[in-house]
This record gives structure tokens, C-alpha cells and sequence, in this order.
């Protein structure tokens, strides 16, 4: 049996650094520009390989220079991409980063990812049904998340939906996956308000996670950790504390191990204190995929971390 099957977007992510972003109107130069392999499906599955075997990866890319690196980079993985497309005349997803030390700012063009349609499911419903985890994001076309969602819930696959970037998600959908895995941000625009401190935030949880008995939440936290309800009491797991270089693909990190440890059916405690701390010592990298830790590296901190 497969462990882990990721259904998501592949990106080159175009990394900038400049000093401050630009105003509406202004130009200015960047110090440095370099290319990164990304897009949350593939730093997802990036992550899981180095931890686990039996890791699958599902989605588009174009018949163009940029498909075709990030391909050959993500077989070095030993990811199996034979369920990703190469689309003829498209253009490979791009992000441009445009990173300061402290901030970013990302455009993102779904090119090939939104090619990404129910068909490419349907050629894949063996993966998915042979697969222990089904792990998505929302960087596809909404129908195609709706449908392998489907696919896993016939035949007992796990799912666990990180709803990145967020989108308007039917509430039914919500209910259906075993756990969702948003940061603050968007459980904010899950539950539909804004929280000015950490209370009103745990608050939200607590409440949220009782009115979606069957869907287990995990918030992420950022540098505090990630936080999920535990008998009616929000408990978190805390980042190590270290040199932040790039938080690009930190929730992916944490999406990647997590889904490692429901695959070896770990207990939930373990799971997000697991996926914590490799994505403590990801962003401590520059480059979504870069700092992706292997499971000797996160065994040690965890062991450090108590
Ligand atoms: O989550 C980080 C990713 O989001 C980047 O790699 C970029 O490609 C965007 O999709
Ligand atoms: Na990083």
C-alpha cells in the first residue's frame, strides 16, 4: 500500500531579494535573484520523500524549461511523479518572491496548475484508493480537490486538507476531511472573524472544533507553534526557537510531516509536536524546499526539545 498521495500544484518560485518593497509605482533594483523548486503540492510531497517511502504526487506541469527541472529535481526526491502531467503549449506554475529580511510578497501564476482538472483524478483513483493519506491544498481548481476528496472517503483513505491560499469551502466538504490544517490567517477567514490576541483565537478553536465533531483542526502558529483542541482545551506544540531565514514553506513542511505521521497512524500529540519541529529547522534556510529536514535531523530536536 502507498503511504502518502499529495494532489497539489508545482511552481519555479522566482526568489528576489530587495531591500524594501515597492511602493505602488516605483522601481527598484533587486540585490539577487534564484530559482527555487515550489508550489505547495510539490513542497509537500518534497517533504514526506525524505521522511517516508511510498510517497505519490499528483498534478500539472507545462511541456516547457521550468517543467522540466522541477521534474527531474523532484525524481532526486524519489517522489513518484507518474501521476503528474506534462501539459503541451502551457506554461509551468510560477511564484515570484519578492523577499526583505523581515516580509514577502508573492504572486503567484497557476499556468499548468490549473489544468488540474477532475479527468487527472479519474486516471488516478487507484492511487488514491491504495493510499494510506490523501494530503491537498487549494492551488488547484476547487472540483478537483472536491472529487479526490470523494475518491479517498470511499475507501478509508485519511485526508487531511491544508486550505491554502483559502478559499470559500462548502461546508460539507469542511466536514468530510479527517483534518484541516490552516495558520491563523486562514482559520480567520474559516471562522469569519478576526482575533485580536491569543485568547479570542483559542476561544474560536474550541468553538469551531465543537461544531465539526468529525474534523480534527490544527492551527499554525508561526514562531508559537501549532495549536489544536484537546478536550475542550487548546494545546500547543512550540516552535524551536532559531535563526528565521525564510519562512517560505514552513506550513508545507509542517503539512508534509504531518501527514508522515498519520500514515504510521502516530498519535495526534506526536504528530504536531513531529511536524513542529521539522518545520522549526526548515526556515531557518532560504528556499521552500532547502531547509526540508530528514527524520534523523528532526528525532535529534525532538528528543532535545523534551
Ligand atoms: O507555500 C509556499 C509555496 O506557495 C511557494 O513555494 C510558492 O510556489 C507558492 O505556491
Ligand atoms: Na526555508
Amino acid at each position: 500500500m502507498n503511504n502518502i498521495v499529495i494532489l497539489g500544484s508545482l511552481n519555479m518560485d522566482l526568489v528576489i531579494d530587495i531591500e524594501h518593497l515597492p511602493k505602488i509605482g516605483e522601481t527598484i533594483c533587486g540585490q539577487n535573484i534564484s530559482y527555487f523548486l515550489g508550489g505547495k503540492g510539490a513542497n509537500q510531497g518534497v517533504c514526506a520523500s525524505r521522511v517516508i517511502d511510498g510517497v505519490s504526487l499528483i498534478g500539472c506541469v507545462g511541456n516547457d524549461f521550468f517543467g522540466t527541472v522541477l521534474l527531474k529535481q523532484l525524481k532526486k526526491e524519489r517522489l513518484d511523479i507518474s501521476g503528474v502531467n506534462i501539459m503541451e503549449g502551457i506554461s509551468t506554475g510560477v511564484a515570484s518572491i519578492f523577499k526583505t529580511r523581515y516580509d514577502n510578497a508573492i504572486v503567484t501564476v497557476a499556468g499548468a496548475n490549473s489544468y488540474c482538472d477532475v479527468q487527472k483524478i479519474k486516471e488516478q483513483t487507484n492511487l488514491i484508493r491504495d493510499s494510506k493519506v490523501l494530503l491537498l491544498q487549494l492551488e488547484i481548481p476547487i472540483d478537483t480537490v472536491v472529487y479526490a476528496i470523494k475518491e479517498a472517503k470511499s475507501s478509508n483513505t485519511k485526508v487531511i486538507l491544508n486550505p491554502a491560499p483559502y478559499r470559500n469551502l462548502p461546508n460539507e466538504l469542511i466536514d468530510s476531511v479527517d483534518y484541516i490544517t490552516p495558520n491563523e490567517t486562514e482559520f480567520e477567514y474559516m471562522y469569519g472573524s478576526e482575533f485580536n490576541d491569543d485568547k479570542s483565537l483559542e476561544k474560536a478553536m474550541v468553538c469551531w472544533q465543537m461544531s465539526h465533531p468529525n474534523t480534527r483542526l490544527i492551527v499554525t502558529r508561526g514562531r508559537i507553534g501549532a495549536s489544536y483542541v484537546k478536550e475542550e482545551i487548546v494545546a500547543t506544540s512550540e516552535s524551536l526557537k532559531v535563526n528565521v531565514n525564510d519562512t517560505t514553506g514552513a506550513g508545507d513542511t509542517f503539512n508534509g510531516l504531518f501527514a508522515c505521521c498519520i500514515a504510521s497512524q502516530k498519535e495526534l500529540d506526536y504528530a504536531v509536536k513531529f511536524a513542529t519541529t521539522g518545520a522549526s529547522l526548515s526556515v531557518q534556510y532560504i528556499g521552500a524546499q532547502t531547509g526540508m529536514p530528514t527524520l534523523n535531523e528532526i528525532n535529534k530536536y525532538m528528543v532535545q526539545n523534551g
